[in-house]
């Protein structure tokens, strides 16, 4: 496994960083307090779970014959999905983005714990880096994600960090995004009580469309998700209305999956 230890160490915020890091202070306890503030009945693993879950149908959808893919989590936090991913077949290098320090380096603590267990077969790269701008010049990845992290940005910078991350998605890539939906009224409660979401801002969904409208990148999948907890949709009759009202902005949160198709390239072709 490549693991390097040493690009965790903190450095000067730039860009599209916000001043506080927040996310220090609990990323030791960051799921305790997310279910702290869940109402019973509700735990963060459910919601972790649909993510992951997610996250494997994409890869299993647009990349069934890849063994190499590139993965870059902006906005990582203490390296869960990277974690789960690590167990995903396709994908051979991950790179974490996450401006704070502690999240990393328990992102770090993880991948490295989970890379040392004996009989662990799957040897994947890992890195972690403060800022999108850290990461090596030229960098491209198949797959790149962006869960509940743009509402932490202030809506001035947005633009800017989307089009930096488009940069590094490869041809063919895919773009995932996942947010909170502030048409929700119960999401705004919870978002409302939950101490590391004070920064927090909302993003409706056709903002989120909006940032990544550009010439190179199609929509794919473009869904509101959760009008019931996550834990009740192992009922089929619960999961069948889920799917059949995903397109009204009721759910709890939305989910949007881009393409990089290099439109420039296909019309420059005689
Ligand atoms: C709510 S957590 C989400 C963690 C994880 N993606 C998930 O879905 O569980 C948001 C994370 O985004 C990070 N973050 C917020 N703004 C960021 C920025 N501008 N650059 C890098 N990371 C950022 C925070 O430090 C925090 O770890």
């Amino acid at each position: 496994m490549r693991y390097d230890r040493g690009r965790h160490t903190p450095t000067a915020a730039v860009g599209c960083n916000m001043q506080n890091k927040t996310f220090d202070a609990y990323a030791d306890h960051y799921e305790k307090v997310l279910n702290r503030h869940l109402p019973p009945g509700m735990e963060h693993a459910d919601f972790f779970t649909q993510k992951r879950e997610w996250m494997h149908l994409l890869i299993k959808r647009f990349f069934p014959l890849r063994s190499n893919l590139k993965y870059l989590d902006f906005g990582c936090g203490i390296g869960s999905l990277c974690e789960a991913m690590i167990e995903n077949p396709h994908v051979s290098e991950i790179v974490g983005v996450d401006e704070s320090s502690e999240s990393r380096r328990m992102a770090c603590e993880r991948i490295s714990q989970l890379n040392q267990r004996p009989g662990s077969s799957q040897k994947v790269g890992f890195q972690v880096y403060e800022k999108i701008s850290d990461l090596p010049a030229g960098a491209q990845f198949d797959l790149i994600t962006a869960f509940n992290v743009f509402h932490h940005i202030t809506p001035k910078k947005r633009a800017d960090c989307a089009q930096e991350l488009t940069k590094y998605l490869s041809d063919g890539g895919i773009l995932a995004v996942w947010e909170h939906n502030p048409w929700n009224p119960f999401t705004r409660f919870l978002v409302r009580i939950c101490p590391f979401d004070r920064d927090a801002s909302l993003m409706p969904r056709s903002q989120a469309i909006e940032l990544w409208r550009v010439d190179d990148l199609e929509l794919q999948i473009n869904e509101y998700i959760n009008i019931t907890p996550p834990s009740f949709q192992r009922f089929k009759a619960v999961l069948a209305i889920e799917e059949s009202l995903g397109g009204l902005p009721l759910g709890a949160q939305y989910r949007l999956a881009f393409i990089k198709t290099n439109k420039r390239v296909l019309d420059e072709r005689p």
